[in-house]
């Protein structure tokens, strides 16, 4: 038995540590969970997208009646960008939440499916995303790329 030990590192940082870049594409997903259709789960979850031509767009979560249709807000984020920004490469991105009751502090980190999502992107654009993470608090997780985020992942190499 061989044990394969992988590390990542997710940077801590408190809301105003981050440089004025950051705090603007943070303030502006913030601004985005106030797009979310989210009448079933009351979670909104907003993303932004910093592109390399300095472009933001941003996403929300869209819920459905039937639950599994439910759009996430990385994914509404990222569709919006490519859309209207074909082929600009992606810098970073920035997910954070409102709740009711403003309970969840900590940063809340993207689905699987979001996860898989982001890597795609990252591996067509063969640049690295930035991803920062807030929840309802001061408290901002970085990590240099999705890889962090889904070590072991299935990509295009492995079809080929
Ligand atoms: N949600 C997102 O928008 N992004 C995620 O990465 C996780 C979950 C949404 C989906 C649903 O509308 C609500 O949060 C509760 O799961």
């Amino acid at each position: 038995m061989k044990k394969i030990e992988h590390q990542f590192t997710i940077e801590e940082y408190q809301l105003e540590e981050l440089n004025a870049t950051e705090q603007s594409l943070m303030h502006k997903a913030t601004t985005a969970t106030q797009l979310s259709y989210s009448p079933y789960s009351n979670f909104k979850v907003g993303c932004a997208i910093l592109l390399e031509n300095g472009e933001t767009v941003v996403g929300a979560n869209q819920e459905n009646a039937a639950y599994p249709i439910c759009l996430c807000a990385e994914g509404v984020a990222l569709a919006n960008a490519t859309a209207n920004h074909h082929k600009v490469p992606i810098v970073s991105m920035a997910i954070t939440i409102a709740t009711l009751n403003q309970k969840v502090q900590d940063p809340v980190a993207p689905c699987g499916l979001c996860r898989q999502s982001i890597l795609e992107y990252e591996n067509r654009q063969q640049k690295n995303i930035s991803i920062y993470l807030k929840g309802e608090g001061k408290k901002v997780y970085k990590v240099n790329s999705i890889k962090d985020l889904l070590p072991l992942n299935f990509s295009d190499k492995d079809l080929s």
